[in-house]
């Protein structure tokens, strides 16, 4: 096996969702397999610190406050980023939240909070941003989804929901331009230690649960998504489209 088959020298990423959790360990990886990196969040003084630390590692980074709700911002932040780096190669939409309640206790605004950030976002970044991919025949999207996108969990009706819809979306995207040079991917990962889920981590219960429910007995480390990340994002993977890859400690299969 030949390892410039995983390079990414001269290859630019966008990265949603980079200013903390898995999206900058994301930008991390990209940066470590080689890549410039162009970070997409909305709080500037996190997103200023994951550039200097891209930076360190020899790439360059820009940091951009984009809001992906927000589909002009999404719009002139894109053409900034290719005006800066000159194309771009490989999108990653990550950015995402979660509300965890009830059925019955859910509101309409936090529905649409969720299913807006977490697939329509991702709906958009790609509008914005395939099209340049298109033109120059060569392109890879990845695209954040859980193992909630298969599995459901009580309290995860908008969340499961946009998961489970951003793996159908990774396929009708990956089938629209499999002609063209580009591959859709999405990523599925279990429970990994970041803010998004802090509130669990902190839950001896729900920690216990779910480490319990895990084949591999634990959580994953944010880093452990750089061997995938790198894989989907490179010439290694460029046979393989739609699909979305578990990265679970064995949760998905049982
Ligand atoms: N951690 C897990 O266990 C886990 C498991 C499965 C899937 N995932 C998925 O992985 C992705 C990242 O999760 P995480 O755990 O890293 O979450 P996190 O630590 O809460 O980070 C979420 C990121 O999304 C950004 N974001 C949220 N709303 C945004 C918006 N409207 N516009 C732009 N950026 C926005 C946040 O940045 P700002 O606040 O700066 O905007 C932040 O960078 C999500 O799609 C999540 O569903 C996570």
């Amino acid at each position: 096996m030949h390892q410039e088959i995983f390079d990414l020298s001269g290859r630019v990423a966008v990265v949603t969702g980079a200013s903390k959790g898995l999206g900058k360990a994301i930008a991390h990886a990209l940066a470590a397999g080689g890549a410039d990196v162009a970070l997409y969040a909305r709080n500037k003084e996190e997103l200023e610190a994951v550039k200097a630390s891209v930076e360190s590692l020899g790439r360059r980074a820009e940091a951009s406050c984009v809001d992906v709700l927000d589909k002009q911002a999404i719009d002139e932040n894109v053409k900034a980023t290719v005006r800066a780096f000159g194309h771009i190669d490989i999108l990653v939409n990550n950015a995402g939240v979660n509300v965890r309640k009830p059925v019955l206790e859910f509101t309409s605004e936090e529905w649409d909070l969720v299913l807006n950030t977490n697939l329509k976002g991702y709906l958009l970044m790609a509008q914005a941003v395939v099209p340049d991919m298109l033109s120059r025949g060569y392109g890879k999207v990845i695209n954040m989804a859980s193992i909630l996108g298969t599995v459901g969990l009580p309290s995860q009706v908008a969340y499961a929901s946009s998961k489970g819809g951003v793996m159908q979306m990774t396929k009708v995207m990956a089938l629209e331009w499999a002609k063209r040079g580009i591959q859709v991917n999405a990523i599925g990962p279990t429970y990994f230690e970041t803010p998004l889920v802090a509130q669990l981590r902190n839950d001896p219960e729900r920690y216990g649960f779910i480490v319990d429910r895990t084949p591999m007995g634990r959580w994953g480390q944010p880093e452990e998504l750089a061997g995938l990340v790198i894989f989907l994002a490179s010439r290694a993977s460029d046979f393989i489209t739609g699909q979305t890859i578990f990265i679970d400690g064995g949760w998905t299969i049982w």
